[in-house]
């Protein structure tokens, strides 16, 4: 294993998920470093706090090797935390090369700088969508991935399903201590419009007085984790056994929820919204339903100790709340959501 007294080095820490990986990695006494081809957004700013201003983001694309080299080089990582990625699942349908290049490439290069370059840890971040179908419930991480007649959702479930195998090739061929986090629908303050569940388009325009009127997702149900329990989970898998295993869901055990029940909870959280979420479906949502299932984390809990907070929706979209009413109150901007934005999927 590599030198233990370097920074972790976070792909995709100017964004939602790796801000808040960002916060707790400098919580718990490490120091981080962001690699990101954009700078911080707003809200993730305001998430990482005052340590914004002094930790090192580099900018760059993951599928760009002698940038990414470059910065693994400098920095000398005690391990790599990769949550970057292209997430806009129509257009990586549409240019499925994208997928391969960077959502693939790029967990590739990061893999290839950490195994030249001994760094001790490398989580890479997945998603359920490298399932097409369930077998069976709650799915675990020996659930099959690639079947006889049904494989991973789109270019997108593709390129994060040969991420996943490339890890296991690195792990083979060279001995580099690769882990896997596949989150499902990942939501709190500062998700950014294209998450693929609805939790933003009901909470923000809720709050902000305005009426929400989805034409899709009453029904679709969703194993939601709030991204705090993520960054815990990330936490617990960087100081994990080196026993423990390769691959883990970001989810939160116990029954799904659906976008109906998002909207029902902020209605009550909010008083006065006006909401209103129609139970048709999209065609992602029908192509996605077929592999939505609860999920195992028991080898989370007993190998990594792991224990999420936010184990009912309410409990974390009541905090998603105060924290978006923390951000106005201190002078920050909402979002605006793109014009015609609709949920679009996989997570
Ligand atoms: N949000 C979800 O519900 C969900 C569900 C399943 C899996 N995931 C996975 O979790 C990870 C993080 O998701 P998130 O919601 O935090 O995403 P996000 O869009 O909020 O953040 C991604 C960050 O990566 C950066 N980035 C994008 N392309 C890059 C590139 N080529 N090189 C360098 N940086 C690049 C962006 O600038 C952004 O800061 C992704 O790998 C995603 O596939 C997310």
């Amino acid at each position: 294993m590599g030198d233990q007294s370097g920074p972790v080095l976070v792909t995709g820490g100017a964004g939602f998920s790796g801000s808040y990986i960002v916060r707790r990695l400098l919580d718990d006494g490490y120091e981080a470093v962001i690699y990101d081809l954009g700078d911080f957004r707003p809200e993730a700013r305001f998430v990482i706090g005052d340590a914004a201003g002094r930790i090192p983001l580099e900018r760059g694309g993951i599928e760009t090797w002698p940038r990414l080299f470059e910065v693994v080089q400098r920095y000398r990582p005690r391990a790599i935390v990769h949550t970057a990625s292209v997430m806009d699942i129509g257009h990586l349908n549409r240019n499925p090369m994208i997928a391969l290049t960077v959502n693939t490439g790029g967990a590739v290069n990061l893999m290839e700088a950490a195994r030249l370059l001994d760094v001790g840890r490398v989580i890479l971040f997945s998603s359920i969508a490298v399932h097409g179908q369930k077998l069976y419930e709650p799915m675990d991480a020996d659930h099959p991935t690639i079947m006889a007649r049904v494989g991973p959702l789109g270019a997108y479930g593709a390129a994060k399903v040969a991420a996943e195998a490339f890890a296991y090739a690195y792990h083979q061929s060279f001995g580099l201590d690769t882990r896997v986090i596949r989150p499902s629908a990942l939501y709190g303050f500062g998700m950014s419009w294209f998450a693929p569940n609805y939790v933003k388009n009901v909470v923000e325009p809720a709050l902000l007085g305005q009426p929400v009127r989805l034409a899709s997702g009453g029904q679709v149900p969703r194993s939601y984790i709030h991204v705090a329990d993520l960054a815990a989970l990330v936490a617990a898998l960087l100081a994990g056994p080196d026993d423990a295993d390769r691959v883990f869901y970001g989810a939160t055990d116990g029954p799904l929820r659906t976008g109906g029940d998002v909207g029902r909870i902020v209605q009550e959280l909010v008083p006065g919204a006006d909401i209103e979420i129609a139970d048709a479906m999209t065609e992602t949502d029908r192509a996605e339903l077929p592999f939505r299932a609860t999920l195992s984390i028991d080898q989370a809990r007993a190998q990594l100790g792991y224990a999420p907070r936010y184990t009912n929706l309410e409990d974390g979209i009541a905090e998603y709340i105060e924290r978006f009413r923390a951000y106005l109150a201190a002078g920050g901007t909402p979002a605006a959501a793109p014009a015609g934005l609709n949920a679009p999927g996989s997570g």
